[in-house]
């Protein structure tokens, strides 16, 4: 894994937006994992600044999202749908029909999983995904105990995550219990990966994903196994690396490294 922290969560936001950028720009036809939630906020704001200043084309670009509640239509606010249409496709030129978000009400959660793993394929492969990462570890909805190479598949919400999300809604008892997600299997076969933390809040998280033992408790440590992760953190997310300076130290020596 190679590490990134900044002072802040737009410089952060900033240098990881660059990477995106700079596979958009050595392949017109990328395919790309997205995140919801409000890490990667900062990212779709990059994105769509340089798209709108010209300097970034997504009309060939195809996306595949990670996950999305059960149960709400896609019209409904709080949808990943909603969320992702918000932020990011109403201000960007990928065409229509090459976004792919799991549905949320789908009548065969089985075969739907399998046609999205299927479509993932037939497109080519995911070139860099994107993710955050959960109070409790976890990468997209996979949560603690998930299989480390668990694939597209129906999960249950653990009581943190919806804790963590209720924020988001009216009411705790209005979270969805249940969502649909690519499973960490799927993630690492996505030839690139970029994660993405920020505040004092996922510390513990980041640190047990990067520096603990590989657990299907921390899933987001699966991510140990994978041969290029960029990890960016603000320095909040990165307080409780144990390995802080050989990081910064890494960053600053890798220019001057014999090719
Ligand atoms: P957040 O969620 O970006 O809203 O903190 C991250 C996650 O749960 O994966």
């Amino acid at each position: 894994m190679e590490i990134f922290i900044r002072p802040t969560y737009d410089e952060m936001s900033r240098v990881a937006a660059q990477e995106v950028a700079s596979i958009l720009n050595t392949k017109p036809n990328a395919v790309f994992g997205m995140a919801t939630g409000s890490t990667p906020l900062g990212v779709y704001r990059e994105l769509v600044r340089m798209h709108q200043e010209g300097k970034l084309d997504f009309s060939q670009v195809t996306t595949f999202n990670l996950d999305e509640y059960v149960g709400l239509p896609v019209t409904h606010p709080q949808s990943y749908h909603q969320f992702m249409f918000e932020h990011f496709f109403q201000h960007v030129n990928i065409p229509k029909q090459n976004i792919y978000i799991p549905s949320g009400t789908t009548s065969n959660y089985l075969a739907f999983c399998q046609w999205y793993e299927d479509r993932i394929q037939e497109c080519g492969g995911i070139d860099l995904q994107i993710l955050g990462i959960g109070s409790d570890g976890h990468i997209a909805f996979n949560e603690p105990g998930s299989s480390l190479s668990s694939r597209t598949r129906l999960k249950t919400l653990a009581r943190q995550t919806i804790d963590d999300n209720a924020r988001f809604f009216d009411r705790r008892d209005d979270v969805p219990v249940y969502a649909i997600t690519m499973g960490i299997g799927t993630i690492l076969d996505a030839r690139k990966i970029l994660l993405l933390a920020n505040g004092r809040q996922k510390a513990t998280a980041i640190a047990r994903a990067i520096e603990g033992p590989m657990t299907s408790m921390i899933t987001a440590s699966g991510l140990q196994m994978h041969p290029t992760v960029k990890v960016f953190l603000d320095d909040e997310a990165a307080s409780e690396l144990m390995m802080r300076d050989y990081y910064d130290w890494l960053e600053e020596k890798r220019p001057g490294a014999p090719s």
